[in-house]
């Protein structure tokens, strides 16, 4: 009886401080570690097959920043198996969860390197895939790291926010209930200029996805 109060006690204060947790991440990155759902998901990796069909050489690295609890890094390694993976997520909770399912499916995915740490610190140099599903505010940051790192032929995907002032070259629209956007964005060298920071050019190759 004792042994259960105490095993009941340690689980709630695990599950209190992982709550914590996850509140005071959310406020520090700006944005909680929404997953992406299991209807854009599949859209997402088909904008990535789209950018690299079979007939191409797949990217060589690619990165996931704010890989949350894993919900779309797990997808895309299976999806691109040869490819080096790099994911960052500061927020501990998403972090260990994401480490687990990588472990738990071992073998089914490439090589994955999974950070506890700030992407704003990594270098976008090597990146030739980089794939966000953020927030306006670090999209705007995000805008300008890559104009400075991010290779011409990288190709950007960012689920559901722009990258401000720049024009994306594709877009895909999701059937699903908010009709979410996908934006592709090839390279990041030249940042395009805008009057409107929020500058909202059609891309040059958009579509509609169920
Ligand atoms: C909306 S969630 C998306 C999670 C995942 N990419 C997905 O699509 O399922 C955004 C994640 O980015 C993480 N994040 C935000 N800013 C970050 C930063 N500067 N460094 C590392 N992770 C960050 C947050 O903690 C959060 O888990």
């Amino acid at each position: 009886m004792v042994y259960g109060q105490i095993a009941a006690a340690v689980v709630l204060t695990a599950l209190v401080i992982a709550a914590l947790s996850l509140v005071i991440y959310t406020f520090l990155t700006g944005i909680s570690p929404m997953p992406t759902g299991p209807k854009v998901a599949p859209v997402l990796k088909q904008a990535v097959t789209m950018l690299y069909p079979a007939t191409e050489p797949p990217p060589r690295t690619a990165f996931e920043l704010g890989c949350g609890w894993g919900s779309l890094l797990l997808p895309l390694t299976s999806l691109l198996p040869h490819t080096e993976w790099h994911a960052w997520e500061r927020s501990p909770v998403p972090y260990w969860v994401t480490r687990l399912r990588l472990a738990i499916g071992r073998g089914k995915t490439g090589p994955v390197r999974c950070q506890r740490e700030d992407f704003f610190k990594a270098d976008l140099s090597e990146a030739d895939l980089v794939v966000c599903y953020l927030y306006p505010g670090a999209m705007t940051r995000l805008s300008q790291k890559l104009a400075r790192e991010a290779k011409p032929t990288c190709w950007i995907v960012s689920h559901t926010f722009r990258l401000p002032g720049r024009t994306p070259d594709r877009e895909i629209t999701c059937n699903d209930l908010y009709h979410t956007p996908i934006y592709c964005y090839r390279g990041g060298g030249i940042h395009q200029q805008s009057d409107d920071p929020s500058h909202s050019g059609a891309a040059s190759h958009s579509q509609t996805v169920s």
